[in-house]
């Protein structure tokens, strides 16, 4: 019932490149444009000081990252597109699922295990140079994606085995305290094109041959007439066949443009006129972005205060989701141990649902607090059953579903959200014995 929730994150640990534009950034903001899907897109920002001890380096890149997202268009409107460092439950799940991993899944992740072989390959101690938070990369990635129990994770495929651990995390957790967590499931973006880089390699920081996103013209220009081609003079038929001029035209060309390019190569084209064709493709698609994320540098305040909104977003469904978390595992309000032990012991001190019909023919519902406080208020639903179905939800997910149906459902006025957490946490926790 729920709609389908995409999630992914951007560690913001560098200046975005051709390659992430084309691999990652227009497939993502298309993606986003799509109806029927709830988008979560962030900065890892935390997932970078695994990386970079350069406090300048940190902020200048968050800002930057967060330009070309929003340059590129994507609406904050429409996305929840916030900064994960903004999210304070995140750290707090983490290590929720950190006592739940076992600790063998962390020694196999790939990223820990090249570090160990490295080093064992030296000589030296396995573990030299290897921080702690390099270990824990994968949990903390885990809590990223539970966090808003993402069924969809679109990833290159060197994250893969991140996905697989958050799936170990959920079902672990579950199966100790309760159904909570979805299990995500990666998606490969093996349609999208991987860029080649100046000198042909894949477009990577690490091989120092990448085109800055928003080179400025003339920086764009002197890039791409330094991409290395063949050594054939202008007048002798050249191969698009592992040309990497080529290759980056196509990323950015119509199918018919892509042809007239390799007409032009076979009728033996200069590599200088090639490429200032390439050029002028690029920055028709480029320029119109590049001066609105000059615009977005140039006024840093307005990118701070969409992601604080994209934050609060958030948090309206990370902070209940961490109050039913907390509930579960016991971190718990101590003036409910006698409503569970009583419960327990098969008083009925439940909280209950309440469905009725209204004189305008509508059904409704409420949730009635042990006591006998008003909790939750539902609105009209046409027929029983909808009216049913949303309380089933309720009782099986808890504060999470309440976050869903937000619109069909309401608190009481002045009743805090951690009681409404505990009720439907006492109803799970019933029915589950
Ligand atoms: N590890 C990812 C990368 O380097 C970034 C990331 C952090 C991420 N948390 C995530 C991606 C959660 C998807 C979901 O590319």
């Amino acid at each position: 019932m729920s709609i389908e929730r995409f999630l992914t994150g951007i560690t913001t640990s560098g200046t975005p490149h051709l390659g992430n534009y084309v691999g990652s950034i227009r497939p993502a903001v298309r993606a986003s444009l799509r109806s029927g899907v709830t988008s979560f897109y962030f900065l890892a920002d935390y997932h970078a000081l695994i990386k970079v001890d350069e406090p300048a380096l940190i902020q200048r890149s968050t800002l930057e990252i967060a330009a070309s997202w929003l340059a590129a268009g994507l609406d904050p409107q429409r996305v929840v597109f916030y900064r994960q460092s903004d999210i304070p439950e995140i750290p707090e799940l983490t290590w929720l699922l950190t006592c739940v991993l076992g600790k063998g899944v962390l020694n196999r992740a790939h990223a820990y295990k090249a570090a160990v072989d490295k080093n064992t390959g030296a000589g030296t101690d396995p573990d030299a140079d290897v921080s702690a938070g390099l270990f824990m990369y994968p949990v903390l990635m885990g809590a990223d994606i539970l966090m808003f129990n993402a069924h969809k994770v679109p990833v290159g495929r060197d994250q893969v085995q991140h996905i697989e651990m958050a799936r170990d995390m959920a079902h672990s957790f579950n199966h100790r305290y309760g159904e909570h967590f979805v299990a995500p499931d990666a998606v490969i973006e093996d349609n999208v094109a991987t860029l080649p880089g100046l000198d042909g390699r894949k477009m990577s920081k690490s091989y120092n041959n990448t085109i800055p996103l928003f080179a400025p013209r003339a920086q764009l220009q002197k890039l791409i007439t330094s991409i290395v081609t063949d050594s054939r003079a202008p007048g002798q038929p050249k191969s698009t066949e592992g040309s990497a001029l080529f290759q980056i035209y196509q990323a950015f060309a119509s199918a018919a443009e892509s042809d007239a390019l390799r007409q032009a190569f076979a009728d033996g084209i200069a590599w200088g006129d090639a490429k200032q064709i390439v050029f002028e493709r690029i920055d028709q698609e480029i320029a119109p972005m590049r001066a609105c994320y000059l615009a977005l540098l140039d006024d840093p305040a307005k990118i701070e205060t969409i992601l604080r909104t994209g934050a609060q977003k958030a948090r309206a469904i990370a902070t209940p989701f961490m109050t039913q978390l907390r509930h579960s595992v016991g971190l718990r309000n101590l003036a409910l141990a006698d409503l569970l032990a009583s419960t327990k012991a098969g008083r009925v001190l439940l909280p209950v649902f309440k469905q009725y019909r209204e004189p305008d023919g509508q059904f409704y519902f409420k949730l009635i607090g042990a006591s006998g406080q008003l909790l939750l208020q539902s609105k009209a639903f046409a027929s029983p059953k909808a009216a049913g179905q949303a309380i089933a939800d309720l009782q099986a997910r808890g504060l999470t579903a309440l976050t869903e149906l937000a619109h069909l459902v309401k608190p009481a006025d002045a009743v805090p959200e951690s009681d409404i957490a505990a009720a439907l946490q006492t109803l799970m926790a019933a029915k589950a014995r």
